[in-house]
């Protein structure tokens, strides 16, 4: 998908942050000059456009946006905080504080946060897709709220740009106390849904037994995948003890001897 990126109508200026924004995203910057957004998609052929803001950098891609709120992680921490409600994720991965948390698979990072708010501690957080690592990085970084339990767990987060194949290989055995991961689905839950911004950008590629495997080595005490209750999924990745949630999805877990 070809991507470009601009300043938003009233400013457009280089700044320092932008500047490590584009190394990171890997896109070219072109000066908006008061241009519209879809004269600039038709003059650079391109599919989409992500304007760097102030408060994070949004991607429009035809009639949707794509760009970090906390909005989900918001409620789950806010059901544990008002009404002693367990999260799920939580609970399957016995996350408690000081826990070394590794999340596998980014996306829009309400998972990291939720483990983040409960360890209390950095979470490193992969994303092999360049483009959501790099807007929901940024994203996180500029994002501002009142909400000091919402914050400090986004500040605690290291987005890495990377394949969780590549970075498990590289790290130590036992190096993190839970390693996670929430892969794409191969077909989205609901089959009416628009094909939305994060599926259009994500790696849809599912998880290998290898990495299982890695992922058993690299954890200290658990490795945890979420994935739809019905289906092959965690038969083909050997994965026996599987908590459903109330829904559709279900949390397979391996505990680590
Ligand atoms: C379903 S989303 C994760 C949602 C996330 N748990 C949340 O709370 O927002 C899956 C993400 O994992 C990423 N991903 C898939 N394969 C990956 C890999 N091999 N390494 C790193 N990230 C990967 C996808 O690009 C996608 O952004």
């Amino acid at each position: 998908m070809k991507l470009i990126v601009t300043s938003p109508l009233a400013a457009d200026s280089m700044s320092a942050e932008l500047e490590q924004f584009l190394a990171d995203i890997n896109l070219p910057y072109i000066p908006r000059r008061g241009k519209s957004l879809s004269a600039m998609m038709q003059e650079h052929n391109a599919e989409g456009v992500v304007v760097w803001k102030k408060g994070g950098p949004v991607l429009y891609l035809e009639n949707e946006q794509f760009f970090f709120h906390p909005n989900m992680a918001k409620i789950r921490i806010g059901a544990f905080r008002k009404q002693g409600q367990a999260d799920p994720m939580i609970k399957a991965c016995g996350l408690k504080a000081g826990d070394r948390f590794l999340d596998c698979t980014l996306g829009l990072g309400a998972d990291a946060i939720v483990a983040a708010y409960f360890t209390q501690t950095k979470v490193v957080s992969l994303e092999s897709s360049p483009v959501i690592a790099a807007i929901i990085k940024w994203g996180m970084r500029l994002y501002d709220t009142d909400i000091s339990w919402l914050r400090e767990p986004i500040s605690k987060i290291e987005v890495i740009h990377a394949d969780h194949n590549e970075f498990l290989a590289q790290q130590d055995s036992k190096s993190f106390d839970v390693v996670y991961f929430d892969p794409m689905f191969r077909q989205p839950l609901l089959k009416s849904q628009p094909l939305s911004p994060l599926r259009r950008l994500a790696d849809p590629r599912p998880l290998s037994v290898e990495t299982i495997k890695e992922a058993c080595r690299v954890a200290r005490s658990r490795v945890v995948v979420k994935e739809r209750y019905q289906g092959d999924e965690f038969k083909r990745l050997g994965i026996e003890t599987v908590y459903p949630t109330s829904g559709q999805l279900a949390y397979g877990v391996i505990n680590i001897c």
